[in-house]
């Protein structure tokens, strides 16, 4: 996974903030003129700008509130941010946090400075399940993944530039160095996962095929010496029974495919935790044909696979003590002479018979075969990813995946994890009374059914997951960003690596 930060801590801040030479600095002001030793050095040395600017109330030292001083005197850095931390005994919650990070980053960019500092002063959290190690993990996948550009079919003389290369930062934390370290490389790691998952994300569907997926796991595993990768084509997938997730792929030129993944950190026998994702490069609806307008984001519709194969490149990374298997279910959505057409019957590997009355309800199909091949690993758990439904950007929007689940303990580690992370989920039921809203005249269930279109699709799901403990997370709102900022989020790599992270 490419790095495009270097992120260092550096102490020296600590003692002589006024000769650390860089762009910029970026220098977090507490709340009611009390400086704290190192703004006051830095007040001192520019004349008394920090406290001139409380006076004036242009800069107060609220959360989040931002000023800019160019070319202040006594400073080695060429420009001064400061950001507000609010009042030194107030504790700040985790969208406090997000504002001052996101003050961060506005400075820095609005700068172009090439290298910053960054000097905070010590934090208090208002839930004590953050500490000062949360907060420099999740700086640090903040930082390195909003620094991310996408260009990778642009001109050169179209490229965006990436100016910042060099962070060094100071938090006045009790916290260990090497503790500090420890957090600032996990949390840069769970950011390059992101940045990874975002490229495969943004990608068209015309170079991102099942078989560029399944290239892409291949080149992945020869990274890391735990990492290994197997691809099914369609014989085999045939051969194994897979009629369903193969009758999605039927109007295609394009080979659907199964990558299986696994990562062995822990000991040979531990069970392993599964990851699978939906991997639709293209869909279209098939012949249910989608409509045109907006159809281009259907090649968004492989985020889950993205998540999939990014979050095992971070357990290799991260050298977690746990085994991890990951499965991605790959195939385009094409209407054609040979696509699977409404009231078409399949066969799934399980043995149940689908009828498919929407070729549009693609994804729980490609799923359904492959919450049955993963039974063969004994898996701990299983949480699939997919943008499934349209209807739980209805429920939930664009800023929380919905989560379903059989287990309750599984449901409340991902709720949980979601939440460390800043990558949230909210867990709506998967009660018997929507099962039955998937009856079918004519095969064991339909493929669509009821009107809670997010639950009813898990409740599909559900039917393949008996056997082990299972979520499922709807990242239909939250994988990518529509409009002008339109790209891949990066979105759930930080909460399923905090799972993992939370496990090992
Ligand atoms: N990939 C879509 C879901 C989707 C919709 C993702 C909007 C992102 C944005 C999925 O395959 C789909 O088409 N689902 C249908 C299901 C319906 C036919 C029951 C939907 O949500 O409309
Ligand atoms: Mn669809
Ligand atoms: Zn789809």
């Amino acid at each position: 996974m490419k790095k495009r930060l270097s992120l260092a801590l550096q102490q020296d801040l600590k003692k002589n903030p006024l000769k650390v030479k860089a762009d910029s600095l970026v220098l977090g002001v507490n709340e009611g003129r009390v400086l704290n030793p190192l703004s006051s050095k830095i007040d001192k040395a520019t004349n008394g700008v920090i406290k001139k600017l409380a006076k004036r109330k242009e800069f107060e030292g609220k959360v989040g509130q931002q000023a800019y001083i160019a070319s202040p005197d006594g400073l080695s850095a060429e420009r001064l941010y400061l950001i507000g931390f609010g009042k030194p005994k107030d504790s700040l919650s985790n969208e406090d946090i997000n504002k001052i990070l996101n003050s961060t980053i506005n400075s820095i960019k609005s700068s172009k400075s090439k290298n910053t500092s960054i000097c905070f002063p010590s934090l208090k959290y208002s839930s004590n399940s953050h500490s000062d190690s949360w907060f420099l993990q999740k700086m640090s996948t903040f930082l390195e993944s909003k620094v991310y550009t996408y260009d990778a079919k642009l001109n050169k003389k179209n490229k965006a530039i990436n100016h910042l290369k060099k962070v060094n930062l100071y938090l006045d934390s009790s916290l260990s160095l090497s503790k500090q370290r420890k957090a600032l490389k996990t949390g840069q790691i769970v950011g390059q996962g992101v940045n990874a998952a975002k490229d495969l994300a943004n990608l068209p569907g015309n170079i991102c095929t099942p078989s560029y997926l399944a290239s892409t796991s291949r080149s992945a595993a020869k990274n890391y010496a735990k990492l290994s990768c197997k691809v099914f084509g369609e014989k085999e997938m045939k051969k194994m029974g897979m009629d369903c997730l193969l009758s999605v792929g039927n109007g295609s030129a394009q080979e659907s495919k199964l990558i299986s993944m696994s990562y062995q950190g822990g000991k040979k026998d531990d069970k392993p935790y599964a990851i699978v994702g939906k991997g639709i490069t293209f869909d279209t609806g098939g012949i249910s044909l989608k409509p045109g307008a907006t159809m281009d984001e259907m090649k968004f519709d492989m985020c889950g696979a993205a998540s999939v194969i990014a979050t095992m490149q971070v357990v290799s990374e991260l050298k977690l003590p746990i085994n991890v298997v990951g499965v991605v279910a790959s195939a385009e959505n094409m209407p054609g002479s040979k696509a699977t057409k409404p009231g078409d019957v399949v066969k799934t590997m399980s043995g149940l018979t689908v009828e498919i009355l929407n070729t549009d309800a693609e994804g729980r199909l490609v799923l359904a075969d492959a919450l049955t091949y993963v039974k063969r690993f004994k898996p701990k758990s299983v949480v699939d990813i997919a943008t499934l439904t349209g209807a739980v950007i209805i429920a939930l929007g664009h800023s929380t995946s919905g989560l379903m689940s059989n287990d309750d303990k599984l449901a409340k580690e991902l709720l949980d994890a979601g939440k460390k992370a800043s990558d949230k989920a909210w867990r709506l039921p998967i009660w018997d009374v929507y099962q039955k809203d998937l009856e079918s005249n004519f095969a064991d269930i339909a493929n669509i059914g009821g009107r809670a279109g997010t639950i009813t699709a898990a409740c599909f799901l559900s039917r393949f997951a008996k056997d082990y403990s299972w979520a499922h997370l709807d990242v239909a709102g939250t994988a990518h960003y529509k409009g002008l900022a339109k790209g891949g989020s990066g979105r759930p790599v930080p909460l399923l690596s905090q799972y993992l992270i939370d496990k090992a």
